[in-house]
């Protein structure tokens, strides 16, 4: 029986699985992660619920070179003040059982949603 593929494609089939892998499965940790920490009761990628949007706060933090500091920073602490016009001034809550890595990595994965441009208030 002929085997289809040739080993040059199924080697180079393999090499994109193993670079693609790690990087799909360590952005749905952190996707899971958020899940469990209730993120996504108050925060939705492209709509506002209690919170802004995760699509506008990529794009309100676009170019940014601080933003995953400042993002991780407030995911631990809580904050108020930056979407005041869209939440009529409701608080992000803190998150003080989040290490700082976890907290950057949603940071990350906030900023690396597809940007939109909020609405007017
Ligand atoms: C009880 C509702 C609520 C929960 C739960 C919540 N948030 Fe928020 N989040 C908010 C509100 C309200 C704001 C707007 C704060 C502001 O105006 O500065 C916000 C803002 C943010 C911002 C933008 C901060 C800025 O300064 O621009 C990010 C990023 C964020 N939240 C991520 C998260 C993550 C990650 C979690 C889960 C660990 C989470 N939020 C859980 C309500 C919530």
């Amino acid at each position: 029986m002929r085997i289809p593929l040739s080993f040059g494609t199924l080697a180079s089939l393999l090499v994109v699985a193993f670079l693609s892998f790690p990087s799909a499965r360590a952005t749905s940790a952190v996707h899971a992660l958020m899940k469990q920490q209730g993120c996504f009761v108050c925060h939705a990628v492209d709509a506002k619920i209690v919170g802004p949007a995760y699509a506008w706060v990529a794009y309100h933090y676009r170019g940014d070179k601080t933003a995953v500091l400042h993002l991780a920073d407030k995911i631990i602490h809580g904050g108020v003040g930056v979407w005041n016009p869209w939440t009529g001034g409701i608080p992000m809550p803190p998150h003080p059982n989040l290490t700082l890595a976890q907290a950057e990595a949603m940071a990350r994965w906030v900023l690396a949603r597809k940007p939109i441009a909020p609405p007017k208030p």
